[in-house]
């Protein structure tokens, strides 16, 4: 593709700081081309993506299979009621179901509206099935769900709520990794706990395997409906379909968005028992929602993830990543306080305020990553990255330290 003139970027640019609302800090790169895990600008510079669009781009960019899925189903059917049969959303339905050991699924256009779904169910199944006042909602300090009035109320974190109070009533935060907190919390009132098995925006972080299983047990022993947020660990990431079956549990509710059509806008929330019956006709949609040409975007994209391994990749390229970060982490302990993460998704904790400053030697170096805070670098690549282009990482990593030692 011809480089896009330096003016012409520029006048990009300008146009959006004149007409675009400045709700995203965004970085002087004009995007015009990706394939695989590389990414290249206006000026035909190529870039290796450690961010896939924040963990959405599993498959990579525009992957030949699922766009030829797309170009197709364009030329078909791109839209159809949802007041009318949609053959391929109940083929994915179907296999989402299958993936998730769900029941049914209700398709939305990202993760927040799946996030919203999830918390209409439980407080309509809570009201039906415990009462008039179970509807309270318990959620998690560092948590991320989304930016609509209900799931910022559900965000746990001040610095996303504070513009918008009052926010919605019926929330509580309590923290990860603490049963005894979350039993004190809950009470005949609650409906569901909200989590992320792994929390993305909050600096990725995984909750123990112990305390999710304890939540478990909770959930079922008060009645609570435990919902589980895979927007950000799930469709694979972690190396397993779900974060959660990583670490060994199940829940009642669960979203997914981000991967699961490699880009093209959808979300879904999947449930399973009375969880799964509860809404009918009149009580949620939405005009977009599994529409043809998204759901044979999320087919072909689920078709690649298993035709590929991509599952597997994850799991053994991201455990060999992982590995290599912690082994730095030795070299630099005064600069790397922790490595975390699980297959592909990995954070690492600095001693030191310099993620964004990090960052932008890993742009100048022409990798793309993300920086969650101050303190936390968040990598997130394609589920198809091979290990030499995690030992770039690791290498561009180790070079930016040593510059700024
Ligand atoms: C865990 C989690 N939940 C929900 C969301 C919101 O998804 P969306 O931006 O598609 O509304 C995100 C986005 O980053 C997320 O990481």
């Amino acid at each position: 593709m011809a480089a896009v003139e330096q003016s012409g970027t520029e006048a990009v640019f300008a146009l959006d700081r004149e007409v675009v609302m400045g709700t995203y800090l965004r970085q002087p790169i004009l995007f015009v081309r990706g394939e695989g895990a590389y990414l290249w600008d206006s000026n035909g510079e190529k870039y290796l993506d450690f961010l896939a669009g924040i963990a959405v781009v599993q498959a990579g960019h525009c992957h030949p299979h699922i766009a030829n899925a797309i170009a197709k189903q364009a030329h078909t059917l791109m839209h159809i009621s949802n007041l009318f049969h949609n053959p391929l959303q109940a083929e994915l339905a179907q296999k989402l179901c299958r993936l998730t050991e769900m029941q049914k699924a209700f398709f939305c256009n990202s993760g927040c509206e799946a996030n919203e779904c999830a918390l209409k169910i439980a407080r309509k199944w809570g009201k039906a099935k415990r009462g008039a006042d179970c509807f309270e909602i318990i959620t998690f300090h560092g948590s991320f769900h989304g930016r609509t009035m209900a799931t910022v109320t559900a965000t746990a974190q001040p610095k996303y709520q504070a513009p918008f109070q009052p926010l919605i009533p019926g929330f509580h935060y309590t923290s990860p990794n603490d049963i005894e907190a979350l039993r004190a919390l809950v009470s005949s009132r609650t409906c569901a706990v909200m989590l992320e098995p792994i929390q993305g925006e909050g600096g990725i972080r995984p909750m123990q395997p112990n305390f999710l299983q304890q939540v478990r047990a909770l959930c079922d022993a008060t009645q609570t409906l435990l919902i589980l947020d895979e927007i950000q660990c799930g469709t694979g990431r972690t190396g397993s379909f779900l974060g959660s079956q990583s670490m060994g549990i199940k829940g009642d509710v669960i979203t997914l968005a981000k991967g699961i059509a490699d880009g093209f806008p959808m979300g879904v929330c999947l449930a399973q028992g009375e969880a799964a019956n509860t809404l009918v006709p009149g009580d949620h949609g939405s005009t977009f929602a599994g529409q043809p040409l998204a759901c044979a975007a999320a087919l072909a994209t689920l078709e690649v993830i298993e035709q590929e391994n991509l599952i597997q990749n994850a799991r053994e390229t991201g455990g060999w990543f992982l590995a290599a970060l912690q082994k730095l982490q030795t070299e630099y302990p005064d600069r790397i306080a922790e490595v975390r993460g699980m297959g592909l998704m990995v954070g690492v904790e600095l001693k030191n305020p310099e993620a964004k400053s990090l960052l932008q030697g890993f742009l100048r170096n022409h990798i793309v990553v993300n920086a969650t805070s101050d303190t936390v670098l968040r990598f997130v690549p394609p589920l198809i990255v091979t290990q030499q282009e995690c030992e770039k990482v690791v290498s561009t990593l180790k070079t930016l330290l040593q510059a700024t030692a």
